[in-house]
């Protein structure tokens, strides 16, 4: 695979959802993202506008190796490598063909060198004590099995090492988080859940930041939230 280290057991790592292949070619993508963006109400994208420029602060204070988890499409990655702090990404994913596609992107636009690994976030193919900070958008409101996934970032982080991600809540009482507890992932949608699964793995200083939140309209593309919805968007912090 160009350019991507492919560490995943096939075994463990088969059932997860993957990218629909057709989809990797400049025009469609165009296409999609474009589509994608017009489902978003006006309320939701001043909200993660917030989120954003709040993000920026934390990145500015990465330094050493940096992980990104559920890297997808890229749009934290590429925050990552456009930051003129000194650090080393390294971009991961279950699907090696969209990590192939974002690498090859990424490539051509920036200069700043990193590597790209497929890998389970469940079964992370790091060796414990390897990262200085962890980040993701969105990443645990897309991968089932919450605290298995944490346990394993906990894992791979050096002592005093850094989680620091950008993460949505729902209400407790929402449709939205019913709908997550059928596809195992409820607790990471209330944010009492997350933060004692944090906790319950080891992590420590556990913060959650909620810059901004809006109401979630009707979205195709997207299986969470449920339309109506009100969506927290927060930046959770925790040391090892
Ligand atoms: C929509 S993306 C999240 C947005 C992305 N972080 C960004 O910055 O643009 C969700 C990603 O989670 C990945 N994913 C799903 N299950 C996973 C798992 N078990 N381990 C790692 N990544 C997984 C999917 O392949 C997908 O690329």
């Amino acid at each position: 695979m160009n350019d991507v280290y492919v560490l995943l057991n096939h075994k463990l790592a088969d059932k997860e959802w993957k990218w629909d292949q057709s989809l990797f070619s400049d025009d469609k993508m165009e296409v999609m993202m474009k589509e994608y963006r017009r489902y978003l109400n006006d309320e939701t994208k001043t909200a993660q506008g917030i989120w954003w420029s709040e993000m920026n602060k934390y990145i500015n204070s990465f330094r050493g190796i940096v992980g990104d988890i559920a890297t997808g499409l890229g749009s934290m990655f590429e925050k990552l490598l456009k930051t003129e702090t000194d650090f080393f990404p390294i971009a991961t994913d279950v699907d090696p063909n969209v990590l192939g596609w974002t690498s090859t992107k990424m490539k051509e636009k920036y200069q700043k060198e990193f590597i790209s690994v497929a890998t389970d976030a469940r079964h992370f193919a790091f060796k414990e004590n390897t990262f200085d900070y962890l980040t993701s958008l969105a990443g645990l409101n897309n991968i089932p099995d919450t605290t298995t996934v944490l346990a394993e970032l906990y894992r791979v982080l050096k002592k005093g090492g850094k989680l620091v991600m950008m993460h949505s809540f729902v209400e407790e009482q929402s449709k939205s988080f019913k709908l997550a507890q059928e596809f195992n992932m409820s607790t990471a949608f209330v944010e009492r859940f997350l933060i004692e699964d944090l906790n319950q793995v080891g992590f420590k200083k556990v913060k959650a930041n909620i810059p901004s939140s809006a109401f979630w309209a009707e979205n195709p593309m997207d299986g969470l939230p449920v339309a109506g919805d009100l969506q927290y968007f927060a930046i959770i912090e925790a040391e090892k």
